[in-house]
């Protein structure tokens, strides 16, 4: 699995920080039908995944998981999407319950993932929750592991391919083990939410990981936080200014980071959508290559990322985390790159220069420049 799955991050949508446990299949379908609709899917964006909440209350009397009043039909669901050429992904715990109190695979591993193959799944959150209770005092890395191997092996068993995402939120450093247990992908962090400072310290904490993102397993910062967002109430606009939406969408293509969207796809304004198809951008992310980029100057209010692509250039990111607009001046050579043939802005997709040894910004407060610098 971990090698030949998931050979770029992820791109799609999820239900979670839009919907909460208020999700249905209604609300499924209507984003799945925005990401065609909308011109998405054309960009990548294809993984509809079903967080937390499609469960029902009880097993069927062979142990059968079962979906709740809101899902009639998850085999129908997983063909709907199949059918516009989306893939359908799912979510639950090791533990008894989920997060959300809903029912987990403890016990009924291998039966649920049959039947998530039946279903046609092709992506499995599997979210640690309540297996705290079954792990209690015990906090070594093989119990930690071994919920996430047990369901790994079942998965391996199916015969679809089923991306693995581990969700422990980075217990017991998981970007380093995430890989043995054929994770596709790991979360290292708690919840994200829709502020600076919850994007800001999830975000730039990430520096450390770089080792351990690769073509097939990734770092996973959590989900997107643009558009309209709510957990299942008061949807409202992100909370971000449109400068840190940059931000947030240019660092997590700088980390090679799974790219979920987490708003209500059918009420996508203009400048969220222009925000998720800008081709070069979305290009950064999907380097083959699956390097994440570097923090390499850290200076004032000022940080500098670079993500070596595979096609030899280079990809930096500079981001004023002040509050106020501010210029910073970047010499290549500080970064180890002296030879430069031309440099374009990723954003504004427009060559900035030629053979540039210095460049001077003006950045806007918690905004970024991306500039992608092509070495002869
Ligand atoms: C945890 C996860 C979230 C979401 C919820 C669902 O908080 O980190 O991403 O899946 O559970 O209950």
């Amino acid at each position: 699995v971990g090698d030949t799955l998931a050979l770029t991050p992820p791109m799609g949508w999820n239900s979670w920080n839009c919907w909460g446990l208020s999700v249905s299949a209604e609300k499924v379908k209507s984003s799945a039908d925005a990401m065609i609709q909308k011109g998405l899917a054309d960009y990548g964006w294809n993984y509809i995944n079903v967080d937390d909440g499609w469960q029902a209350t009880g097993r069927a009397g062979d142990g059968e998981i079962k979906a709740n009043e809101k899902f009639p039909d998850m085999g129908g669901l997983g063909d709907y999407l199949h059918q516009q050429g989306l893939k359908f992904g799912i979510y639950s715990s090791p533990g008894t319950k989920t997060c959300g109190g809903f029912l987990g695979s403890l016990g009924h591993e291998g039966q649920d993932a049959v039947t998530y193959n039946q279903w046609g799944v092709d992506y499995l959150k599997y979210d640690l929750c309540s297996y705290t209770d079954v792990i209690g005092n015990d906090t070594s890395l093989s119990v930690q592991q071994k919920p996430y191997m047990l369901m790994r092996n079942y998965l391996e068993k199916q015969p679809r391919d089923i991306i693995y995402s581990i969700c422990q939120y980075g217990i017991h450093d998981v970007w380093k083990w995430g890989s043995s247990m054929n994770g596709n992908l790991w979360r290292t962090t708690e919840d994200i939410t829709d502020t600076w400072e919850s994007l800001y310290s999830i975000g730039f904490a990430q520096s450390n990981f770089y080792p351990y993102a690769h073509p097939g397993g990734w770092n996973d910062p959590d989900m997107l936080i643009v558009g309209k967002v709510g957990w299942g109430e008061n949807l409202h606009a992100s909370r971000l200014t449109p400068y840190e939406q940059y931000t947030h969408i240019s660092l997590w293509c700088l980390l090679s980071a799974p790219l979920l969207i987490g708003c209500d796809m059918s009420n996508l304004d203009e400048f969220t959508l222009n925000l998720l198809k800008n081709n070069e951008v979305i290009a950064v992310d999907q380097d083959a290559a699956g390097k994440q980029a570097q923090k390499m100057i850290d200076k004032y209010n000022f940080q500098v990322w670079v993500k070596q692509m595979a096609d030899g250039s280079h990809v930096i990111g500079i981001f004023n985390l002040g509050s106020s607009y501010a210029g910073y001046t970047l010499k290549l050579t500080d970064l180890g790159i002296n030879e430069t043939a031309s440099i374009r802005d990723l954003w504004a997709q427009k060559n900035i220069g030629n053979h540039l040894r210095q460049l001077i910004f003006q950045i806007p407060p918690h905004g970024v420049r991306l500039i992608k610098v092509f070495a002869n």
